[in-house]
């Protein structure tokens, strides 16, 4: 009869567990183990809390760079950058007029790494903005906006909306002269309806710019109360409602099926190149019965998983990897060039020209011309006529496709023609010769807010576009021709208004023949 075997002492118990506690601790976090079979590769996904918003498999069309250019994820990562910064910037900002400007400096000149962290900060938010314009332009000339992805589209809008706006209150919280006036100018313009409530007189009764100017400012005047606006804005009510659409958005992606594609893309992939993970290469570990009788083709019976592959890893490589690169483009540019800080905001010299960030100088141009055109009406035209897009075009030809739909390259290109030479000539003729209020100086300020650049250019957009409809009978080909025309407005007006403008927003070739005083 054999002894029963000691138990071990419960020191070299304790030792043992010790040892092991690195590798229990990564199991209990990673229950599904290493990644290796399918159905690991599946629990991988849907046991983690962050990635189980993806499907657990994807299709080869995805995956091809040409699908997404990896714009949305290049706009996360820079959301990501000017989150995690913004919030070590918290640490020494003060919100409070004589503080503010003092606490920047602070953080540029004194805290240790506090200069690196603000350009990094700045310089995501720029990232952002960028990718979120070609990410919006990839789903347009990609036609990704159509059925089941019209309302993703509109969360899109409202996340492009938020990211502006992030943008904007931020400019105000430096509190130096640049921003002090910047962000007086954006306050005119949200009071600008009074230039047609003034035309027709009724702004002491009804006064939807003054109550607009208000409400952002919280007084008459940029002050204490509009910086603390400004501030509560730029770190919690516009990052949560981001964070928010954000999460709408990617589960949307997911219940629409993922990534739209065209309807042959299998055929166009054909047999996928070098090894696939194999699918079911294990027994199921559970069974299942029909429970319920669902409508519409959410179960695809009968339809394998073909030309798609795991998730793991093939897209979260795909996408750490553009996390990685948008983190090392923002580094290396906050290695290079620093976040501006000009002269402490005073209330008592206008800074002239005081210009707002590059991307709003396309639509400081056109309020030059107009406040209530370049600041209200022609957003609101762009901002509806974006979200109409999918509710007018229903065609199905070229959905998933570079520039698809009737006349698809040819349209664009013609588009392109004809955007940048009507924007280039409007321009060009009032620069030269001057509008309206300089040849008649009596002109009641309705007609010029009616008959401006900005009205003329959008007035040819829009008959040039219908035309398009009518040629091509396709809602598709207009919309392809508005939105390549809209592009190419918006390029020649900021670049004329960054690069051009000078004091009084007068024309100059370059900032060296601005007068000296
Ligand atoms: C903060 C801003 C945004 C973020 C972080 C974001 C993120 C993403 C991501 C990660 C995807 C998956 C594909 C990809 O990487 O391109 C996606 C898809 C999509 N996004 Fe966005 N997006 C933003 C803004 C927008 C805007 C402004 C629009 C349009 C107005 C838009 C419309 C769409 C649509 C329609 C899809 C589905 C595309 C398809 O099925 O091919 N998004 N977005």
């Amino acid at each position: 009869m054999s002894a029963p075997a000691t138990p071990p002492p419960a020191l070299q118990e304790f030792k043992d567990n010790l040892r092991a506690a690195p590798r229990r601790i990564l199991e209990t976090a990673f229950r599904s183990g290493n990644p290796s079979t399918d159905r690991t590769r599946s629990t991988f996904i849907f046991s983690n809390v962050f990635l189980h918003l993806h499907s657990v498999r994807v299709h080869r069309w995805t995956l091809k760079w040409s699908t997404s250019m990896g714009l949305g994820i290049a706009t996360t990562a820079g959301f990501l950058l000017t989150l995690i910064t913004g919030i070590l910037l918290m640490f020494y900002y003060k919100p409070y007029p004589d503080a503010a400007y003092q606490s920047i400096k602070d953080i540029h000149f004194v805290v240790p790494t506090g200069r690196f962290i603000r350009n990094i900060h700045r310089w995501a938010a720029n990232v952002m903005v960028v990718t979120v314009i070609l990410h919006m332009a990839r789903t347009f000339y990609t036609a990704s906006y159509r059925r089941p992805r019209e309302f993703n589209w509109l969360i899109g809008m409202g996340l492009l909306a938020v990211t502006l706006g992030l943008s904007f209150t931020g400019y105000l919280l430096p509190w130096d002269q640049l921003a002090y006036w910047a962000i007086t100018i954006g306050a005119n313009i949200a009071q600008s309806p009074r230039e047609v409530t003034d035309a027709i007189g009724i702004t002491g009764w009804f006064d939807p710019g003054g109550m607009q100017k208000f409400l952002l400012l919280g007084s008459d005047t940029v002050g204490p109360e509009a910086l603390i606006r400004f501030y509560l804005l730029h770190v919690m009510i516009l990052p949560l409602a981001l964070m928010a659409l954000m999460s709408v958005h990617f589960w949307r992606i997911r219940k629409d099926g993922g990534l739209a594609r065209p309807a042959d893309a299998d055929q166009r992939l054909g047999n996928a190149p070098g090894p696939v993970y194999p699918v079911f290469t294990q027994a199921p570990l559970k069974t299942y019965s029909l429970a319920a009788i669902v409508r519409g083709r959410t179960p695809a019976v009968g339809n394998g998983p073909e030309n798609t592959v795991p998730s793991m890893p093939h897209l979260f490589y795909a996408e750490l990897g553009v996390f990685m690169l948008t983190t090392l483009v923002c580094l290396a540019l906050a290695l290079i060039a620093d976040a501006p800080l000009k002269e402490l905001a005073n209330p008592s010299i206008p800074e002239n020209p005081a210009k707002a960030p590059w991307y709003f100088l396309g639509l400081q141009e056109l309020v030059s011309f107009s406040a209530f055109v370049g600041g209200i009406g022609i957003p609101t035209l762009v901002l509806a006529g974006l979200g109409l897009i999918p509710y007018l075009d229903r065609e199905e030809a070229g959905t998933g496709e570079w520039f698809g739909g009737p006349g698809g390259r040819k349209v664009v290109f013609q588009a392109l023609v004809v955007g940048f030479a009507a924007a280039l000539a409007i321009e060009s003729f009032a620069i030269r010769f001057g509008w309206i209020r300089e040849w008649y100086l009596a002109v009641p300020q309705f007609v010029v807010t009616v008959l401006n650049p900005g009205t003329i250019l959008a007035a040819v957009y829009g008959f040039y576009s219908v035309w398009l409809v009518k040629r091509y009978k396709s809602t598709r080909a207009g919309a392809l021709g508005l939105f390549t025309c809209f592009l190419c407005g918006f390029l020649v007006l900021t670049v004329i208004g960054t690069y051009f403008r000078g004091p009084n927003w007068v024309f100059y070739w370059s900032p060296g023949d601005w007068p000296r005083h």
